[in-house]
């Protein structure tokens, strides 16, 4: 057996990533030497098919992602229901405008002419946008209708010895089927596992630590394998490799073994001390190694207990500081890549965020890992739509006959990440009305505490006053609450749990850069120029500005967190502008599309980042025409109090305060501010008063030159790895010109190659993947891959009239 592993390995490692975990198991990720095609064809099964017209790609992959933008795409005469609309109108970009829509064929040689008739064989997906069918030398294997699930199949009988195996798999996304862009594919990986007949199952480890104190933990696993007559022994390591216990055990329980392993002095897995454990479990059969895999998992308690506070991680009270995530990564599509989540969850970190609500779906495993090391609460949810549709393609047709297939995965696929302390069984699901729906919610409950029993489970109610009526919101674990913050009081006093989370908040809107005047709160207003205002006023029918959560969460210990709509702009629902075109992505996120902090990510930082000062002036200084005109200045700081110069003139000191409006409890505001171009500058004072800090702005001339600014310089030369260089126009002494369009244009050289450009502007309609774009309110975004050979990567930035920036980057 090891033989033949090692042999097939051999084979295949010229094109496939193999990652060893032992020579009983071979994990080989398929990634490369895809075929693809977008339409469908009857027989693209077949083995004898000529491929020659199909385009070859690399997988994770995601077909629409390169446009072109297309208001037909997605154009829909409906009534966003949940949005309180009743009359229906044509709805433009609700899903990006990319051509998402229709069939994909995927195909892959496997050689696996090696393979000994007994070993077994599973083809793993993490998520296949959607409707998966998967065929191997044209029969079909099986298929997976969620698009967002992780599913495998046992293919070891389909796979032949005698020939060349082909895998295909048919894809399918129906239209109106998604209210955000849901990406188109393979934008998961795709994996084969090669082991023995003898050994673990599939996502057959189950690791949880049911006590937990600084002295002593218990690790209990529970291990599943396909065998009896065998044994498991777990060698526990900590995060530097160091074996910190070990424990065999011969005795099942049917297929299922009970390891219960003390760990002394542990090291706990926190948000600011994220440490890891991997568990490496073998299993034996008469002394002979037969499967052997690695599973990381952290040491931590997590209690839901109104009595002692809410939320405690570790046995202290955490607030969620969250943010609600759509799986799309801007540009890039939904196809993942580990690089763009971690530089994600990078400027949360920085912001103050401590978790992570997947909206509406499962998360990628990349996700999840990223949040394991960096130190995330994770809420992991399943569903938009239980039996009754807000899309009339949505999940309501497959719920029936699939929510419990897909909780079950869901669970046991990810159950060992530490990061993940709630399920979330559906958000805003119009069953929330009828008796119907509250034996459902108890249903899919069920289903997670029989596949969980360590976390507790919510569901994002929006129809609040009518679950408290029914019943529905009282047998939820955590209740979860999106917007409607004046009925928390009333909700918190009916239900009978206690506490409440704020599973989706504020969903205030932005356009970065860009400011209305005058200023004052709007709601849901549409602008001739298809942008919204950064002095973060403007919300929907149904949704608040930021402080109404703020004061909701520090005025009352049972509201236990708030996952905010939304960290970054995603793909799809452009709100306000529904109905406008061209608009195809969200104004939502507290960062833009491209991964640049809006004004609102400063707001949320100075209250969610108390470590680290924050003191953030809006708006920029550069209002040709609007000399002598009110143009109010706004600071989001972390201090109580600071003073505003214009031009050296003092505007006064402002202070933080609960006795006045919502606003001013936590923004400083001077609303009478005379514009004059030059500088504006703020000097904050501690709380006894004195100037402890000070920042500026000033008026910028002309554009002059390009400031490039890489998140990262060194890469790993693996062919997914990426940096991405934020450009600036920038005047002749280096300030940022914030209102300037130059179009600009780039190249790559060398170790590396151009992937993406993004501006951050929902409106625009330039495709991502053409190297050439115009900045919005002076920035874009260009991300650049790294190859698989290490060297320098040169970065070369153009635009008419502006010095050319240059800038290398390396990769080892
Ligand atoms: C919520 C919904 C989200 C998003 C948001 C926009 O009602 O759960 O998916 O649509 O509104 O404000």
């Amino acid at each position: 057996m090891k033989k033949l592993i090692a042999t097939l390995i051999l084979v295949i490692i010229s094109y496939w990533t193999a990652i060893s975990q032992e020579n009983v198991r071979q994990v080989i990720t398929l990634k490369n030497d895809w075929k693809f095609i977008n339409k469908d064809l009857p027989n693209a099964q077949d083995p004898s098919l000529s491929v020659k017209n199909w385009e070859s790609v690399s997988v994770p992959h995601d077909w629409a992602i390169k446009g072109p933008f297309d208001k037909e795409v997605d154009k829909q005469v409906v009534a966003i229901k949940q949005d309180g609309e009743k009359i229906p109108t044509e709805k433009t970009g609700r899903t990006g405008a990319l051509p998402h829509i229709g069939v994909g064929w995927y195909r892959k040689n496997l050689d696996v002419s090696e393979v000994k008739s007994d070993s077994k064989v599973i083809l793993l997906f993490e998520g296949a946008m959607s409707d998966a069918q998967v065929f191997i030398n044209g029969k079909k294997v099986g298929g997976w209708p969620y698009g967002y699930n992780y599913f495998y199949f046992d293919i070891s009988s389909f796979l032949s010895s005698d020939q060349e195996n082909i895998l295909a798999v048919r894809l399918e996304n129906l239209p109106q089927s998604s209210r955000w862009y849901p990406g188109a594919g393979l934008y998961r990986k795709v994996q084969l596992i090669v082991k023995d007949k003898i050994s673990f199952n599939q996502w057959g480890q189950y690791i949880t630590t049911p006590y937990v104190t600084p002295e002593l933990a218990k690790v209990k696993i529970s291990s599943k394998v396909s065998s009896e007559n065998t044994k498991v022994e777990a060698v526990i390591k900590d995060e530097n490799g160091v074996v910190v216990a070990k424990k065999t055990i011969a005795q099942a329980y049917g297929n299922e073994f009970e390891l219960e392993i003390p760990i002394e002095n542990p090291k706990i897995w926190d948000i600011d001390t994220p440490h890891l454990y991997t568990a490496k479990m073998n299993l034996y059969q008469d002394d002979e190694l037969k499967d052997s895999e690695e599973v990381k998992f952290g040491i931590r308690s997590i209690e839901y207990n109104a009595d002692k506070g809410g939320f405690l991680l570790n046995g202290e009270v955490t607030k969620f500081k969250g943010v609600c995530l759509h799986h799309d990564l801007g540009p890039l599509g939904a196809a993942v890549n580990k690089a763009a989540l971690r530089r994600q969850l990078t400027i949360l970190k920085d912001m103050g965020c401590n978790a992570i609500r997947s909206a509406h779906n499962m998360p990628s495993i990349e996700q999840l890992e990223l949040c394991d090391e960096m130190g995330f609460l994770f809420l992991a949810e399943s569903f938009d739509e239980w039996e009754k549709p807000k899309v009339k393609n949505g999940y309501n047709r497959l719920f029936k006959e699939w929510a419990e297939k897909d909780i079950v995965n869901l669970v046991h696929a990810t159950r060992n990440h530490p990061s993940i302390v709630m399920w979330s069984s559906g958000n805003e699901v119009p069953d929330q009305f009828g008796s119907d729906g509250v034996k459902l919610a108890k249903w899919l409950q069920d289903i997670f505490h029989r596949e969980d029993p360590t976390r507790p489970v919510t569901v994002g109610m929006d129809r609040v006053k009518e679950v408290m009526e029914s019943g529905f919101g009282a047998i939820i674990d955590i209740p979860g609450l999106n917007y409607r913050t004046h009925l928390y009081k009333e909700a918190y006093e009916k239900f009978p749990q206690r506490l409440l989370l704020g599973s989706e908040t504020a969903s205030t809107i932005s356009s970065r850069g860009i400011y209305k005047f005058p200023v004052v709160k709007t709601i849901g207003k549409e602008y001739e120029d298809g942008q919204t205002s950064s002095y973060d006023l403007g919300i929907t029918s149904w949704s608040n500005v930021p402080e109404d959560d703020f004061i909701l969460q520090d005025d009352n210990p049972w509201v236990i967190g708030q996952f905010v709509w939304t960290g970054f702009d995603y793909l799809g629902e452009p709100t306000p502008y529904n109905t406008y075109w061209p608009s195809r992505s969200s104004y939502f996120g507290m960062i833009d599309l491209a991964g640049i902090p809006k004004d609102r990510y400063y707001l949320y930082r100075s209250i969610w980042n108390t470590e680290e000062e924050t003191l953030h002036i809006l708006p920029h200084w550069n209002w040709e025409g609007r000399e002598g005109q009110e143009t109010p200045v706004f600071v989001y700081t972390n201090y109580a109090s600071a003073e505003l110069f214009v031009n050296g003139k003092s505007q006064g000191v402002q202070k933080k305060t609960k006795n006045g409006t919502k606003l001013e409890r936590y923004r400083l505001m001077w609303m009478d501010v005379k514009y004059e171009p030059g500088e504006l500058k703020v000097v904050a004072f501690d709380d006894n008063g004195n100037p402890v800090a000070e920042n500026k702005i000033v008026t910028a001339g002309a554009p002059h030159h390009l400031k490039l600014e890489a998140d990262r310089t060194t890469l790993k030369a693996n062919g997914e790895d990426l940096s991405y260089i934020t450009v600036s126009v920038v005047d002749k002494d280096g300030n940022i010109c914030p209102t300037a369009t130059n179009e600009l244009s780039c190249k790559v050289k060398g170790a590396g190659e151009f992937k993406v450009i993004c501006n951050g502007d929902a409106t625009s309609l330039d495709v991502f993947h053409e190297p050439v774009m115009k900045t919005f309110s002076g920035k874009l975004v260009v991300t650049v891959q790294a190859s698989n050979k290490p060297g320098d990567i040169v970065l070369e930035v153009k635009g008419r009239k502006l010095q050319t920036a240059k800038m290398t980057l390396t990769t080892e």
